[in-house]
């Protein structure tokens, strides 16, 4: 048998990750191109695409950009279809823009005080808060997986992995109802996926984190303050950071996971399990 290690391998592979200008999509980015692969990150945001093509390719990475919205559905395919002519082929497609529900949200996590809850009351949530964040969060993980499935399933060939939310399994009063469903409605969808793409040597898994550090929702999350009140009830007593992700992005982007298809990974240190102390 070859080295186990072998397995993780992801040098040369061709990959696009949504989202992979800024938190954990800039993390499956750097995972996959600190070992060897070749990135293409696909961003809403210009500003962040140019520096964090500048660093990593600085730092000796194989990176490249495209500004693209991912509701934005031809955009977002002539994006991966260049990147798919880039690289020759297709190998890891990350879906994984996502947005945050707008108020209410961060004042339940935090779990104390809840100062705007009022204005994310279902009662006072917005049509246009709504649809943005399916259209986002789980229409874009559709139009993403369709436009990644066209070039995988002709080579019988390709890992998908969708970014959903512990928010999907763990109900949470007032965390932006748009977004729970959102995120329910993608990880539906990913099973779904599986099944369908299975017999063509496609895997399609999802990665569901807990609370992590990120720029999400204005980056309420940078607020060491959040962080503490978080951390307490996290069973493991912290807080997640984009790296926490490095190890789950190399496997289930690899022949590591060869036999894993349709599964969701939680990666939450444990806050899914129950309220800690
Ligand atoms: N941070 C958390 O605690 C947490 C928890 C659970 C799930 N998630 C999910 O993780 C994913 C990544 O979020 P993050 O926390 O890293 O946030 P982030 O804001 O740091 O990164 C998200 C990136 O997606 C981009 N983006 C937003 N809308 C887009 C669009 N329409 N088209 C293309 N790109 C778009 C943003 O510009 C940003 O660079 C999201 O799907 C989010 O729902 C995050």
């Amino acid at each position: 048998m070859s080295k186990i290690a072998d397995l993780f391998k992801v040098e040369g592979y061709g990959v696009a990750v949504t989202g992979g200008a800024s938190g954990i999509g800039l993390g499956y980015a750097e995972a996959m191109a600190s070992n060897g692969a070749r990135v293409t990150l696909l961003d809403v945001n210009a500003e962040r695409v140019a520096a964090e093509v500048k660093r990593l390719a600085e730092a000796g990475m194989d990176v490249r950009g495209a500004v693209v919205d991912v509701t934005d559905h031809k955009a977002l395919d002539a994006a991966i279809d260049e990147a798919a002519q880039t690289y020759g082929k297709l190998d890891v497609v990350f879906a994984n823009a996502g947005i945050d529900p707008g108020v209410g949200f961060v004042g339940a996590w935090a779990g104390a005080a809840r100062p705007r809850l009022e204005e994310g009351m279902i009662e006072n949530y917005a049509d246009e808060r709504w649809q943005r964040v399916i259209d986002i969060n789980l229409t874009g993980v559709f139009a993403t997986v369709r436009a990644a499935a066209r070039h995988m399933r002709p080579r019988k060939s390709g890992r998908i992995i969708v970014t959903t939310s512990l928010a999907d399994v763990r109900i949470e009063p007032a965390i932006g109802a748009a977004y729970m469903a959102a995120k329910a409605g993608a990880a539906i969808f990913a099973r779904n996926m599986a099944l369908e793409l299975a017999a063509y040597g496609v895997n399609v898994n999802a990665i569901s984190p807990g609370y992590i550090i990120t720029n999400i929702g204005d980056g309420h999350a940078l607020n060491p303050e959040e962080q503490k009140a978080v951390a307490k009830m996290v069973p493991q007593h912290r807080v997640g950071w984009p790296r926490d992700f490095y190890g789950i992005a190399l496997f289930l982007a690899s022949h590591a996971s060869d036999y894993i298809t349709g599964q969701e990974i939680v990666v939450d240190g444990g806050w899914g399990l129950g309220f800690a102390d």
